[in-house]
């Protein structure tokens, strides 16, 4: 190998004087002592310890001088080798030191800087539980909560549903595994109006806001998983007069002033009579319908808008969560929430309210 390089140069050291050794260690020390970085340093060390250096080659030729002059020769040239490699593993240390103290300076983290994320915001469902829970509370109510694998006793059988009630294929049910262990993943609130009777007394007035699943795929009407929100009343003297009055307060804190719920005939079976619970259309209130000139697209022009389901509790219910149906009554109601949050706020897609996309939740306030 020849080139400008001058380290790659052949050099003459055979035999290498006193002077010339020294000028080789000088020369070495040198270049490690002002090579700036590692790779300075690398290049460096290639020059002057290299196999093709000045003081390798000198160490080489030792074996050809004249036996009286190899041990002299061997020491000057060992001691300058080990000043060489000194220097060069002080220097080594040194930049090497250097390096990663840069490397903490410039890969440190400023947490004072400003993020450039988007800040988080509360969940829309989660604000909307609340806001329901607030409702009732103020109505001095209690928040009531049941867990999400349930006893399939208390999602069917405390509430009226029959073995082979065709209503138990149409709730879609997971079943928890091993098949026959009387568990399933809820498929509504009820459960919790189940649970409530069986550990309180009547009087009983409790909201009870939850996850609930079923089999459903999700699209962009349904999910597996989604909530509903259970209303129920137990006491003296409660009729469907007492549902329909809070219903309509229900509508008119949810969805705004001079607004009210209708009844329509239903089944549920642990409620009787039952109904589905429609609200008046919050858009057009009615005046779209057989008004062809001023359609409504929140109701199709009908004018109300299907919200859940209600009823007076079955007697067969309280009955079986150990409440004397003589003395007392109560009513129960329960919707989803996604959909009260699809009519309210205009959401057009469920799948938008699981996909946990932080500029979905955003856009419905209370920012974190
Ligand atoms: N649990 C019913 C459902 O999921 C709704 C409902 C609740 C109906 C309370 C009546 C009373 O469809």
């Amino acid at each position: 190998m020849s080139g400008p390089n001058k380290n790659y140069d052949p050099v003459e050291v055979t035999p290498l004087h006193a002077d010339e050794v020294e000028r080789t260690r000088d020369e070495a020390l040198d270049a490690f002592r002002t090579a700036a970085d590692l790779s300075a340093l690398q290049e460096a060390k290639l020059a002057h310890l290299g196999e093709r250096s000045p003081i390798a080659l000198a160490n080489r030729e030792i074996g050809a001088l004249p036996p009286q002059a190899r041990k002299e020769a061997g020491q000057r040239i060992g001691s300058a080798r080990k000043a060489i490699n000194e220097a060069y593993a002080a220097r080594l240390a040194v930049l090497e030191a250097e390096h990663e103290e840069r490397m903490l300076a410039t890969e440190q983290v400023d947490v004072t800087l400003p993020s450039s994320l988007l800040p988080g915001a509360r969940h829309p469902l989660s604000l909307i539980s609340e806001q329901i829970a607030d409702v009732f509370t103020a109505l001095g109510w209690d928040v009531a909560e049941g867990p999400e694998v349930e006893a399939e006793w208390l999602n069917f059988d405390a509430l009226n549903f029959q073995p082979d009630h065709p209503a138990r294929q149409m709730q879609d049910t997971f079943f928890v595994e091993p098949a026959g262990s009387g568990t399933v993943l809820r498929t509504h609130t009820s459960p919790v109006q189940a649970r409530s009777m069986l550990t309180r007394t009547p009087p009983i007035y409790v909201i009870c806001p939850g996850r609930v699943f079923r089999t459903d795929e999700l699209d962009a009407t349904h999910t597996p998983v989604f909530y509903q929100v259970e209303g129920l009343v137990v006491d003296e003297g409660i009729t469907l007069a007492h549902l329909k009055g809070t219903l309509d307060h229900f509508v008119v804190s949810m969805f705004g002033e001079g607004l009210e719920a209708r009844l329509r005939p239903n089944f549920f079976p642990f409620t009787e009579p039952s109904a589905e619970v429609d609200l008046k259309c919050f858009v057009c209130r009615g005046a779209s319908v057989g008004n062809p000139d001023r359609p409504c697209r929140t109701c199709g022009s009908e004018g109300w808008i299907e919200w859940g389901g209600c009823g007076v509790v079955n007697p067969r219910v309280l009955q079986a969560c150990g409440i004397d149906p003589e003395r007392y009554s109560g009513f129960a109601f329960g919707m989803g929430l996604e959909r009260t949050l699809m009519f309210r706020n205009g959401v057009e897609d469920m799948r938008d309210m699981v996909e946990g996309d932080v500029r979905f939740s955003r856009q419905f306030g209370m920012e974190i």
